[in-house]
């Protein structure tokens, strides 16, 4: 089968099922007003170590809504601050239960029974119960495609990250994360998720001059 994504009916579904699995974003926000804002984004992922920069995707509009803005997009780029908590196994549920759309003056926090802790450098709060929160300022929204489907692509810097340090071990070069205490959830098509536990590795080969000489020989 041939797509054409311009033609093709909900090119969306077919998206999001090959771009698999891929990392949850819980992003709190805190609106002018203060008031506290928490949801998923699965457009999302680490883009560069120096500066430390991380993007999600957010739609601009609420689905089924005509005029409903996404409470995070507007809460970020009127106040320029935000915190990624990563979802892990033991919040998946609660995450879900965040990601209605509900009215912007409704803190999701408890609606989903999560904890918010106070964050270093920016106002919102982090979720107390993921292990990984990435306090961020916005750096820039990058708007793709035209309303009613146009999307602001969230750019930030992390100014701190916060670990628990049961998902930390000492490696041979230093601190590195445990994956299998880490547990991150990862987001498939529509409703499904999977684990992440069942891991292998592959050595990555190192290319040397010299191999390439004595292959010629
Ligand atoms: C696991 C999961 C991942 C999601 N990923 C995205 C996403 O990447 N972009 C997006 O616009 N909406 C995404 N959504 C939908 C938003 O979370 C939902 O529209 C939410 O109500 C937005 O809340 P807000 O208005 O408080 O920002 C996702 C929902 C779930 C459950």
């Amino acid at each position: 089968m041939l797509i054409d994504p311009k033609t093709f009916d909900r090119f969306n579904m077919i998206l999001t099922g090959v771009v698999v699995p891929r990392p949850i974003a819980f992003v709190s926000t805190r609106s002018t007003d203060g008031v506290v804002n928490l949801a998923p984004f699965s457009f999302f992922n680490a883009m560069a170590y120096n500066p430390p920069t991380v993007i999600f995707s957010s739609s601009r509009r609420a689905p089924g809504w005509q005029d409903k803005r996404k409470d995070t997009l507007t809460n970020i780029e009127e106040t320029g601050e935000y915190v990624i908590n990563v979802v892990v196994d033991d919040i998946a549920a609660a995450m879900n239960a965040t990601a209605a759309e509900y009215p912007s003056d409704v803190s999701e926090f408890d609606i989903a029974g999560l904890t918010e802790a106070p964050s270093e450098m920016v106002k919102p709060p982090r979720v107390l119960e993921s292990p990984v929160n990435m306090e961020c300022r916005l750096v820039q929204v990058v708007n793709i495609g035209e309303q009613p489907h146009s999307h602001g692509i969230v750019i930030g810097e992390i100014l701190r990250m916060h670990l628990r340090d049961d998902i930390l071990y000492e490696g041979p070069n230093g601190l590195r994360i445990d994956h299998a205490a880490l547990k991150p959830t990862g987001r498939l098509a529509g409703n499904m998720y999977c684990h992440t536990d069942d891991v292998y590795e592959l050595v990555r080969p190192v290319y040397t001059p010299q191999e390439e000489q004595q292959a010629a020989d």
